[in-house]
Protein backbone atom coordinates (compact mmCIF):
# COMPACT_ATOMS: atom_id res chain seq x y z
CA UNK A 1 0.00 0.00 0.00
CA UNK A 2 1.52 3.71 -1.10
CA UNK A 3 1.82 5.75 1.66
CA UNK A 4 0.98 8.98 1.90
CA UNK A 5 2.25 11.72 3.94
CA UNK A 6 -0.04 15.30 4.69
CA UNK A 7 0.87 18.52 6.33
CA UNK A 8 -1.30 21.57 5.92
CA UNK A 9 -1.38 25.10 7.49
CA UNK A 10 -3.93 27.10 9.64
CA UNK A 11 -5.39 27.82 6.21
CA UNK A 12 -5.74 24.67 5.01
CA UNK A 13 -7.58 22.86 8.04
CA UNK A 14 -10.47 22.71 6.95
CA UNK A 15 -9.73 20.99 4.25
CA UNK A 16 -7.50 18.66 5.28
CA UNK A 17 -9.91 15.98 6.21
CA UNK A 18 -11.81 15.82 3.36
CA UNK A 19 -8.38 14.91 1.49
CA UNK A 20 -7.21 12.37 4.09
CA UNK A 21 -10.94 10.78 3.57
CA UNK A 22 -10.58 10.89 -0.28
CA UNK A 23 -6.81 9.19 0.02
CA UNK A 24 -8.09 6.04 2.11
CA UNK A 25 -10.91 5.86 -0.03
CA UNK A 26 -8.73 5.17 -2.37
CA UNK A 27 -6.75 2.45 -0.57
CA UNK A 28 -3.49 4.90 0.68
CA UNK A 29 -2.50 4.78 4.34
CA UNK A 30 -2.14 8.17 5.57
CA UNK A 31 0.05 9.71 7.51
CA UNK A 32 -1.52 13.66 9.09
CA UNK A 33 2.11 15.63 10.34
CA UNK A 34 -0.25 17.85 11.17
CA UNK A 35 -1.15 20.96 12.07
CA UNK A 36 -3.83 19.70 13.90
CA UNK A 37 -5.87 22.99 14.91
CA UNK A 38 -7.04 26.03 13.10
CA UNK A 39 -4.51 27.68 15.86
CA UNK A 40 -2.37 30.42 13.56
CA UNK A 41 1.15 28.29 12.44
CA UNK A 42 3.64 28.84 9.89
CA UNK A 43 3.42 26.67 6.74
CA UNK A 44 7.43 26.42 6.29
CA UNK A 45 7.17 24.04 9.67
CA UNK A 46 4.30 21.92 7.89
CA UNK A 47 5.99 21.32 4.49
CA UNK A 48 9.63 21.00 5.90
CA UNK A 49 7.60 17.82 8.09
CA UNK A 50 6.07 16.55 4.98
CA UNK A 51 9.21 17.01 2.43
CA UNK A 52 11.34 15.07 4.61
CA UNK A 53 9.11 12.35 5.29
CA UNK A 54 8.69 12.00 1.40
CA UNK A 55 12.15 12.35 0.52
CA UNK A 56 13.00 9.51 2.92
CA UNK A 57 10.36 7.44 1.39
CA UNK A 58 10.78 7.23 -2.08
CA UNK A 59 7.89 5.08 -2.61
CA UNK A 60 5.59 7.64 -0.89
CA UNK A 61 3.93 11.08 -1.88
CA UNK A 62 3.03 14.08 0.21
CA UNK A 63 0.21 16.84 0.14
CA UNK A 64 0.39 19.80 1.49
CA UNK A 65 -2.03 22.08 1.87
CA UNK A 66 -2.40 26.13 2.86
CA UNK A 67 -4.36 28.92 1.84
CA UNK A 68 -3.10 29.14 -1.80
CA UNK A 69 -1.00 26.58 -1.53
CA UNK A 70 2.37 28.70 -2.86
CA UNK A 71 4.07 29.13 0.43
CA UNK A 72 4.22 25.48 0.68
CA UNK A 73 4.89 25.00 -2.84
CA UNK A 74 8.23 27.01 -2.30
CA UNK A 75 9.35 25.64 1.01
CA UNK A 76 8.57 21.90 0.13
CA UNK A 77 11.13 22.14 -2.80
CA UNK A 78 13.75 23.20 -0.94
CA UNK A 79 13.86 20.06 0.57
CA UNK A 80 16.80 17.92 -1.35
CA UNK A 81 14.81 15.26 -3.96
CA UNK A 82 11.27 17.12 -3.50
CA UNK A 83 9.28 18.03 -6.96
CA UNK A 84 6.28 19.93 -5.22
CA UNK A 85 3.85 21.09 -7.48
CA UNK A 86 1.40 24.04 -6.85
CA UNK A 87 -1.99 22.55 -8.79
CA UNK A 88 -5.51 24.27 -9.28
CA UNK A 89 -7.41 22.01 -11.12
CA UNK A 90 -7.54 18.48 -12.90
CA UNK A 91 -4.87 19.07 -15.38
CA UNK A 92 -2.68 20.41 -13.63
CA UNK A 93 -2.68 17.67 -11.53
CA UNK A 94 -2.28 15.73 -13.66
CA UNK A 95 0.47 17.30 -15.78
CA UNK A 96 2.62 17.24 -12.46
CA UNK A 97 2.16 13.27 -12.36
CA UNK A 98 3.04 13.12 -15.93
CA UNK A 99 5.46 15.75 -17.33
CA UNK A 100 7.27 16.58 -13.95
CA UNK A 101 7.13 13.04 -11.72
CA UNK A 102 5.69 15.69 -8.94
CA UNK A 103 6.12 13.80 -5.37
CA UNK A 104 4.38 16.55 -3.20
CA UNK A 105 1.15 18.13 -4.38
CA UNK A 106 0.52 21.42 -3.26
CA UNK A 107 -2.80 23.52 -3.56
CA UNK A 108 -4.95 25.90 -1.86
CA UNK A 109 -8.04 25.84 0.22
CA UNK A 110 -8.67 29.25 -0.40
CA UNK A 111 -8.47 28.67 -3.85
CA UNK A 112 -10.05 25.10 -4.57
CA UNK A 113 -13.56 23.63 -3.45
CA UNK A 114 -14.31 20.54 -2.16
CA UNK A 115 -15.11 19.08 -5.79
CA UNK A 116 -12.36 20.73 -7.29
CA UNK A 117 -10.28 18.97 -4.45
CA UNK A 118 -11.64 15.49 -5.44
CA UNK A 119 -10.77 15.86 -8.89
CA UNK A 120 -7.41 16.97 -8.41
CA UNK A 121 -7.19 13.83 -5.63
CA UNK A 122 -8.53 11.81 -8.76
CA UNK A 123 -6.34 13.14 -11.31
CA UNK A 124 -3.04 12.93 -9.04
CA UNK A 125 -3.86 9.01 -7.80
CA UNK A 126 -4.76 8.15 -11.16
CA UNK A 127 -1.70 9.34 -13.31
CA UNK A 128 2.40 8.15 -13.62
CA UNK A 129 4.99 9.59 -14.56
CA UNK A 130 4.92 9.39 -18.53
CA UNK A 131 9.15 9.27 -18.63
CA UNK A 132 10.03 9.11 -22.16
CA UNK A 133 10.89 13.15 -22.85
CA UNK A 134 10.41 13.99 -19.62
CA UNK A 135 12.96 11.73 -18.36
CA UNK A 136 15.67 13.32 -18.86
CA UNK A 137 14.08 16.98 -18.31
CA UNK A 138 13.30 16.24 -14.54
CA UNK A 139 16.38 14.53 -14.62
CA UNK A 140 18.30 18.10 -15.61
CA UNK A 141 15.68 19.58 -12.47
CA UNK A 142 17.31 17.06 -10.06
CA UNK A 143 20.55 18.15 -10.76
CA UNK A 144 19.88 21.59 -10.00
CA UNK A 145 20.32 20.76 -6.19
CA UNK A 146 23.89 19.80 -6.76
C1 LIG B 1 -1.66 32.13 5.77
O1 LIG B 1 -2.38 33.28 5.99
C2 LIG B 1 -1.21 32.03 4.31
O2 LIG B 1 -0.24 33.01 4.05
C3 LIG B 1 -0.67 30.66 4.00
O3 LIG B 1 -1.64 29.72 4.29
C4 LIG B 1 -0.29 30.38 2.56
O4 LIG B 1 -1.30 30.76 1.68
C5 LIG B 1 1.03 30.85 2.15
O5 LIG B 1 1.48 30.65 1.01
Amino acid sequence: MKKVYIGCDHAGFAIKGLVIKLLQKRGYEVEDLGTYSSERVDYPDYAEKVARAVAADKESFGVLICGTGIGMSIAANKIKGIRAAEVHDYYTAQMARAHNDANIVCFGERVVGPGVVESIIDAWCNTEFEGGRHENRVKKIMALEE
